[in-house]
C-alpha cells in the first residue's frame, strides 16, 4: 500500500522529446516508488545505487516501496563523497550492477545526492551500451540542480567531471522529507543554487525567496514550492539547451568565480560546492556593479545581502584558512575559462533577476577587482 500524501505531489515535465521525464515533488513521494517504476517499466528490475549516509536513513524505505510493487531491487553503497566519483569506485559501482544481471530493459536508482546521481547516472549511461536510470535526489543540491538535467560523470586527475555523458533519466522523485536528515551545512549550500534561480532568471521568486526562506529550511510546503520553481527553471532551460551550446550556461551563475575558490580549497570540506558558488555569485554580482557598471551597488548589494542572512560566505574573508593569492585565483579561472587574448567568458547581471553571457571580459579588470577584494580582508 501507498503511504498517504499529505497533499498531492507538483509534477514538473522536462520536455526533451522521447527523452520527456517527470519530476516529481512532494513530501512521502518516496513511498510511491516501486509503483511509479512499474508504471513506467512493468516487470524492471532496479539496482539502487546509494552511500553509506543516505543507507543509513533513507535506504530500507527506498527497499520498502519496491517491494510492495513487486520490484525485485539489489544495491550498491559506496562510501560518501567527493571520492567516489574516482574510476576505481565508478568500475566497482559497474561491475556490481552488471553482476547483479541486469538486462537492457532494467534500471539503476540513483539515490542521494549530486556524486550518486553523477556516478550512477554514468554507469548507467554505459552498462550494456546505456540502460535507464531514476534519479531520487537526497540533497538540496542534488534536488535543485544534479537531478535534472541530465548530466552524469566522474572525476579525472586533470579536473572535475571531465568524463562523462548526457543521459536523461526516466523519472525524478524528489521527496522533500528525505532533506530532513541532511546536515544543516549541506541543506545550506544546496541553498545557494536554489536562490540561483531566482538571481539569474526570476526577480519574484528572489522576492518570494528573500521573504519565505526560514520555511523553505523548515520543510514546510514552501520547500516543495522553492524546489518546484527551480525544477520549472532548470526544465526550461534544459529543454532550450540540452547540450549547453548556449543559453544553459546562465546556470553557471557564480561559478567561475566560485570554482576558482572551491579549487584554491583543495575541494575540501573547508569550502563546499553551494558555499563557492554563493561567494561566487556575490563575486558577480559585485563585479557587475563596480567594474561593468551594469547595476547600481544597492542592487548588487540587496543579493549578497541575501546570500548572507541565510549564513553563506559572501566574501573571501568568510571563508576559512589562509587565503589564495590573485595570481592563484586568475590562474585557476583560466584554467577553467580558456582565457583567449586576454578576453574571458562570464556570467554578469543587470539586476537581480537578469543574468547574460558575456563573452568579452577583460581579463584585467577581473584581476583588478580580486585584488581590490582580497585587500579587504
Ligand atoms: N550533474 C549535474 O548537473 C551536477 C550539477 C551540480 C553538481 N553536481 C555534482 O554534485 C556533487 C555534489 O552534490 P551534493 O552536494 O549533493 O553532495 P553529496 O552527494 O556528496 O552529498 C553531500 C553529503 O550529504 C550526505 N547526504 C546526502 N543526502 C543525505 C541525507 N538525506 N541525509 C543525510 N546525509 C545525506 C552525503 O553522504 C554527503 O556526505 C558534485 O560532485 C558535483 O560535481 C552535478
Ligand atoms: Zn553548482
Amino acid at each position: 500500500m501507498i503511504a498517504p500524501l499529505r497533499s498531492d505531489p507538483t509534477i514538473v515535465n522536462v520536455a526533451l522529446g522521447e527523452r520527456s521525464y517527470d519530476i516529481v515533488i512532494g513530501r512521502g513521494v518516496l513511498a510511491s516508488l516501486g509503483a511509479r517504476i512499474a508504471g513506467l517499466r512493468p516487470g524492471a528490475k532496479v539496482v539502487i545505487v546509494t552511500d553509506d549516509n543516505v543507507a543509513r536513513y533513507h535506504l530500507e524505505p527506498a527497499e520498502a516501496a519496491l517491494r510492495e510493487a513487486g520490484v525485485a531491487a539489489s544495491r550498491v553503497i559506496v562510501p560518501p563523497g567527493e571520492a567516489s566519483k574516482s574510476y576505481r569506485v565508478f568500475e566497482q559501482v559497474c561491475e556490481a550492477i552488471v553482476a547483479s544481471r541486469i538486462e537492457r530493459g532494467d534500471l539503476v536508482v540513483a539515490l542521494g545526492g549530486g556524486v550518486i546521481g553523477d556516478l550512477a547516472g554514468f554507469a548507467a549511461s554505459v552498462i550494456r551500451r546505456g540502460i535507464d536510470y531514476v534519479q531520487v535526489p537526497t540533497t538540496m543540491l542534488a534536488d535543485v540542480d544534479s537531478s535534472v538535467g541530465g548530466k552524469t560523470a566522474i572525476d579525472s586527475a586533470h579536473g572535475k567531471n571531465l568524463i562523462g555523458a548526457f543521459h536523461q533519466p526516466i523519472l525524478v522523485l524528489a521527496d522533500t522529507a528525505l532533506l530532513d536528515t541532511l546536515p544543516d551545512r549541506e541543506f545550506r549550500a544546496g541553498y545557494a543554487e536554489l536562490a540561483k534561480y531566482g538571481l539569474l532568471g526570476d526577480a519574484a521568486f528572489f522576492a518570494w525567496l528573500e521573504a519565505n526562506w526560514r520555511d523553505v529550511f523548515g520543510g514546510a510546503a514552501a520547500r516543495e514550492h522553492a524546489i518546484a520553481v527551480a525544477c520549472r527553471a532548470k526544465a526550461a532551460i534544459v529543454t532550450r539547451d540540452e547540450r549547453e551550446t548556449g543559453d544553459r550556461a546562465l546556470l553557471n551563475l557564480g561559478h567561475t568565480f566560485g570554482h576558482a575558490l572551491e579549487a584554491a580549497c583543495g575541494f575540501s570540506d573547508r569550502l563546499l560546492h553551494g558555499e563557492a558558488i554563493a561567494a561566487g555569485m556575490a563575486l558577480a554580482f559585485e563585479f557587475s556593479a563596480r567594474r561593468q557598471g551594469l547595476i547600481g551597488m544597492s542592487e548588487a548589494k540587496r543579493a549578497i545581502r541575501h546570500l548572507a542572512d541565510v549564513g553563506l560566505p559572501t566574501r573571501i574573508k568568510d571563508i576559512p584558512g589562509s587565503p589564495p593569492s590573485v595570481d592563484q585565483l586568475m590562474e585557476l579561472i583560466a584554467q577553467d575559462k580558456k582565457v583567449r587574448r586576454g578576453m574571458l567568458i562570464l556570467i554578469l547581471v543587470r539586476g537581480v533577476g537578469a543574468a547574460f553571457i558575456e563573452r568579452g571580459v577583460d581579463a584585467r579588470e577581473v584581476r583588478t577587482f580580486l585584488s581590490e577584494k582580497l585587500a579587504e580582508r
